[in-house]
C-alpha cells in the first residue's frame, strides 16, 4: 500500500473546517489592512533561495528539495515565501507603484526536516510582506496584524518575542564579540555549533543542545551593539507596540534562521513553548531586494505556520464553524426512478440548491441512512408510486415527517437556503 510521503499529511474532510476557518481569518485580516493577495510558483530557480536565505543556513544546507528539471536547470520547491515575493516584486516592476507594496500569500512550503509533532516536510504558511519603507511604524503594523490574527481565531496565552539583530553596519562588531565570547567554550559546543562559530556565529544563539546552553546564556546581547539608526528604530518600535498595547519580551537569543534579516526579528510563541512550537515569525530584510538586483528597498514581513495554528486551536478546544452539507438528498427506488432523480438533482443544483444523490443501486433504507449521515435537512424520495403519479415524497430529516408533492411544485417549494417544512 502506498502512503503519503513521510512528513506530509492529507487534509481530510473532517479537518477542512479548521483550515477554512484559519484561512478565512487570514484573508479577512489582510483585506482589513489593505494587503493584496499574491500567488507565486511552487518551484523557483534554486539560486533565488540560496542567494536570499544564505548558503550557510540549515535550510539551504540541509533542507531544500532541489531537483534538476529535464532541461538541466536546478529548481527548488519553495522552502519559504519571502524570497519568491521579492522576486515577483522586482520582476513585475512593483517598485514603480506607491510604496510600501503590501502583499499576502497562503501556500505550501517544503523543507526536508526530521518530522515530529508540529514539524513537517510539507507545511503551509500564511504570510505577508510590506516592501518599500523603513518606518518602524510598519514593523508595528506587521506585528499588530499577527497579534490580531491569532486573537481573532480565539487563541489565548500566546506571546511575542522581539529582538533587533542590527544591520551590516553594526552587526560585524557584534559578531566579533560573539566569537570572542564563544571561543573559550569551543570544546564544549555541539558539532553544528563548532561549525557555526566559524561560518555563521549568529546562529549559535539558536542552538537547543544542552552542552551549548552555558555559552549561549551568557553571550553578549545584539541590542547592546546597535548603531544609532538601528537603536533608534528598535526604540521607536517598542514605543509603538506599547501604544498598540501589544505586550512583548525582548529576547536576546532570538536570531531566526535566515541570513536576510536586519534590525527587527520577532516570533509568536504559544503558552507551552517547545523546540518546534513557534506559531509564526518574521522580521525586517532591508538588504534583500538589493541583493536580488533591485534598488535599495527596505521591507518587513511575517509568516504563520497553519498546521501549528490548527494544533493550538484543537488543544484549546476552539470550535471551527462547520461547513454546511447540501440541503437536499435525492433517493430513489429502481432504474426508471434513478433517471428521474438524475434530472431532478441537476434542476435543483441549477437553482442553487445544494443537492446530493447516492447514484448506485442501494436499498431505500441504506440511502436514507446515508442522507442522515451526510446531514441533509430534506430528502426527496422517488419510489414506484411517485413514478406513477409524477410526485415525490418530501421528508424532513429532523422531524422524520414526510408528505407527497407534485414534482413541479417541489422545485418551487425548495428555495435556496430555506427548505420548507412539511
Ligand atoms: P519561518 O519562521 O521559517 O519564517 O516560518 C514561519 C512559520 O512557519 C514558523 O513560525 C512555523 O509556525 C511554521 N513552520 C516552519 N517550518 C515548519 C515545519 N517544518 N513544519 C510546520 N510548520 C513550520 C519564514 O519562513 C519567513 N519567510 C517568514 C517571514 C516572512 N519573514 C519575513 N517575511
Amino acid at each position: 500500500m502506498y502512503k503519503a510521503p513521510r512528513g506530509t499529511a492529507d487534509i481530510l474532510p473532517k479537518d477542512q473546517p479548521y483550515w477554512r476557518y484559519v484561512e478565512g481569518k487570514a484573508v479577512q485580516i489582510c483585506q482589513l489592512c489593505g494587503y493584496q493577495r499574491i500567488d507565486t510558483p511552487v518551484f523557483e530557480d534554486a539560486r533565488l533561495f540560496v542567494r536570499s536565505i544564505g548558503d550557510e543556513t540549515d535550510i539551504v544546507k540541509k533542507e531544500m528539495y532541489t531537483f534538476e528539471d529535464r532541461s538541466g536547470a536546478n529548481m527548488t520547491l519553495r522552502p519559504e515565501g519571502t524570497a519568491a515575493v521579492c522576486r515577483a516584486y522586482l520582476e513585475h516592476g512593483m517598485h514603480n507603484l506607491p510604496q510600501p507594496v503590501k502583499l499576502y500569500y497562503i501556500s505550501p512550503i517544503f523543507r526536508y526536516e526530521r518530522p515530529q509533532a508540529g514539524r513537517y516536510r510539507q507545511h503551509h504558511q500564511f504570510g505577508y510582506e510590506a516592501i518599500g519603507d523603513l518606518d518602524p511604524a510598519l514593523d508595528a503594523e506587521i506585528i499588530d496584524m499577527a497579534w490580531q490574527f491569532y486573537t481573532s481565531l480565539g487563541l489565548q496565552g500566546f506571546y511575542l518575542k522581539l529582538n533587533s539583530i542590527g544591520c551590516p553596519k553594526c552587526r560585524p562588531k557584534y559578531i566579533e564579540e560573539l566569537r570572542r565570547h564563544y571561543t573559550p567554550y569551543r570544546g564544549q559546543l555541539c558539532r553544528d555549533c563548532q561549525i557555526r562559530l566559524v561560518k555563521n556565529p549568529l546562529r549559535l544563539l539558536d542552538c537547543k543542545q544542552d552542552s551549548c546552553q552555558p555559552a549561549a546564556n551568557s553571550a553578549p546581547h545584539s541590542v547592546d551593539y546597535l548603531c544609532n539608526e538601528c537603536s533608534d528604530h528598535f526604540n521607536r518600535l517598542q514605543r509603538y507596540l506599547d501604544l498598540l498595547e501589544i505586550p512583548f519580551q525582548v529576547t536576546h537569543r532570538l536570531v531566526r534562521g535566515f541570513d536576510y534579516y536586519t534590525k527587527t526579528v520577532f516570533e509568536i510563541q504559544p503558552e507551552e513553548e517547545g523546540a518546534q512550537s513557534a506559531l509564526g515569525g518574521g522580521g525586517r530584510y532591508d538588504g534583500l531586494i538589493e541583493e536580488l538586483g533591485g534598488r535599495p528597498t527596505p521591507a518587513i514581513g511575517f509568516a504563520a505556520g497553519i498546521e501549528r495554528v490548527i494544533l493550538n486551536i484543537k488543544k484549546q478546544t476552539i470550535a471551527a464553524p462547520l461547513i454546511s452539507p447540501p440541503d437536499v438528498f435525492v433517493a430513489y427506488v429502481g432504474q426508471e426512478a434513478k433517471e428521474k432523480a438524475l434530472k431532478l438533482v441537476a434542476q435543483l443544483r441549477k437553482r442553487g440548491i445544494g443537492t446530493t444523490a447516492p447514484f448506485g443501486d442501494k436499498s431505500l433504507r441504506s440511502q436514507l441512512r446515508q442522507a442522515n449521515a451526510l446531514g441533509a435537512s430534506q430528502t426527496l424520495i422517488i419510489g414506484e408510486e411517485e413514478m406513477q403519479t409524477d410526485t415525490v415524497l418530501l421528508r424532513d430529516m429532523m422531524k422524520g415527517e414526510q408528505r407527497r408533492e407534485a414534482l413541479e411544485s417541489v422545485l418551487n417549494l425548495l428555495r435556496k437556503g430555506q427548505p420548507p417544512s412539511p
